[in-house]
């Protein structure tokens, strides 16, 4: 008998992280590496966030805090709410977590029984189906393939529903792909979450400030006021405000879910770091007159990327709306043999040949759901992402 969980033995460690992990290693060794594999952004936090958190440490506020957030937090959580989504909410029906991970999992720990089923379109990030596992849920997969540029169709959604489902994953725009859904797109699927009241809507806004063209931005409780009551919207400081590191994420929905979720918490990890928290309120509350430039840079490697990419024989991308990655397919390339002598039989042998050839680092579709692709992080500089793309062009080319 294992000493180990039965549950844990459901679950794999996240792709995403054990890259990161072997791109360090590998670096330390001399190798001549480009990182594409981490989510977060190359920029640092800004100034006036830094110093915020800075002024914390030295007032005092280095206590425990209350389990889901201290109220300054909470307020400025609503007036983002309001401002930028057109959602209103009170701050007890608000929670905060050690990042938009850690409110994901509480929301999910705290609602899922045995076979309650959640329903995620894929490719998805990473953490998902696991989380769902480590509950006791059951992942049930959409489908949202490069023919309908890596979105699901209202008819996917209604198939995918039955009895047991208790949430419906949304994330827009989309890690792995950048695929955001304009409201439109939205809408036609809160309307068929409208036929089905039972099921819950779990909305992760991570990447909502990252999109580019004039991309709309929106949310299913926006889109369709009737799934307010039941839905769980998730966003945090990480992605937008270059603040991994400090690990805030929240969420706001009906107060007894926020309860539920408080009460994982409390048992838990209790608050939220007490000096992260008042960074994020100087990052909600300060200006935001850097994410434009910060998207303007964005948009340029993404079209940097875009283009290189696409003019690779076997390899087609679509342009994404938003985040910072890309997740071209390789169809073309499926059966082709490296100059070494080893065939292309999955988008993983591709990855690890890719690595191993020029030192370029991307994570295989396959840990997303959705292959033969990879995934593309393309929050570093442009010399880098320029040196990665000729990399990954020679190889493909050398493919026979
Ligand atoms: C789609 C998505 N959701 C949630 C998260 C979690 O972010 P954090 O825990 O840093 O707030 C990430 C991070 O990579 C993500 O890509």
């Amino acid at each position: 008998m294992s000493f180990l969980s039965e549950t844990l033995a459901r679950v794999k460690p996240s792709p995403t992280m054990a890259i990161t992990g072997l791109v360090g290693e590998l670096k330390a060794q001399g190798r001549d590496i480009i990182g594409l594999s981490a989510g977060e952004p190359d920029f640092d936090t800004p100034e006036n966030i830094r110093a915020a958190a800075i002024r914390a440490i030295e007032d005092g506020k280095t206590r425990y805090t209350a389990v889901d957030g201290i109220a300054e937090l909470k307020q400025a959580i609503c007036a983002k709410f309001k401002r930028d989504n057109g959602l209103e909410y009170t701050p007890k029906q608000v929670t905060v977590g050690t990042g938009g991970k850690q409110v994901l999992y509480n929301a999910l720990m705290a609602t899922l029984n045995h076979e309650d089923e959640v329903v995620i379109p894929a490719p998805y990030w990473v953490s998902y189906p696991d989380m769902v596992l480590l509950a006791g849920g059951v992942p049930v997969f959409i489908e949202a393939g490069l023919e309908n540029d890596f979105k699901i169709t209202p008819e996917q959604l209604d198939a995918a529903i039955t009895r047991n489902t208790k949430w419906v994953l949304f994330n827009s725009p989309s890690n792995p792909t950048g695929a955001g859904y304009s409201r439109a797109e939205l809408k036609a699927l809160t309307d068929v979450l409208l036929k089905h009241p039972h099921v819950w809507v779990l909305s992760d806004d991570m990447y909502e400030h990252l999109a580019y063209d004039g991309f709309e931005f929106c949310t299913p409780a926006q889109v369709e006021p009737k799934l307010y009551d039941r839905t769980l919207t998730v966003n945090g400081v990480s992605k937008a405000y270059a603040m991994t590191g400090w690990r805030i994420g929240y969420a706001a929905g009906p107060e007894p879910l926020i309860a539920a979720i408080r009460k994982v918490q409390s048992q838990s990890t209790s608050n939220p770091c007490s000096i992260s928290q008042w960074a994020a309120v100087e990052a909600l509350n300060g200006p935001q007159d850097f994410l434009a430039p910060h998207n303007e840079i964005f948009k340029r490697r993404r079209d940097l990327v875009l283009a290189k990419l696409n003019a690779i024989d076997g390899i087609t991308c679509p342009t994404p709306e938003g985040a910072f990655y890309v997740y071209p397919s390789i169809s073309g390339l499926i059966g082709k043999t490296t100059p070494k002598g080893v065939e292309i039989t999955t988008d993983e042998v591709f990855v690890t040949e890719l690595l191993n050839d020029t030192g370029v680092a991307a994570v295989f579709g396959a840990a997303f759901g959705l292959s033969p692709n990879f995934r593309i992080s393309y929050a570093t500089s442009d010399a880098a992402l320029e040196e990665a793309c000729d990399r990954i062009a020679k190889f493909c080319s050398e493919l026979s």
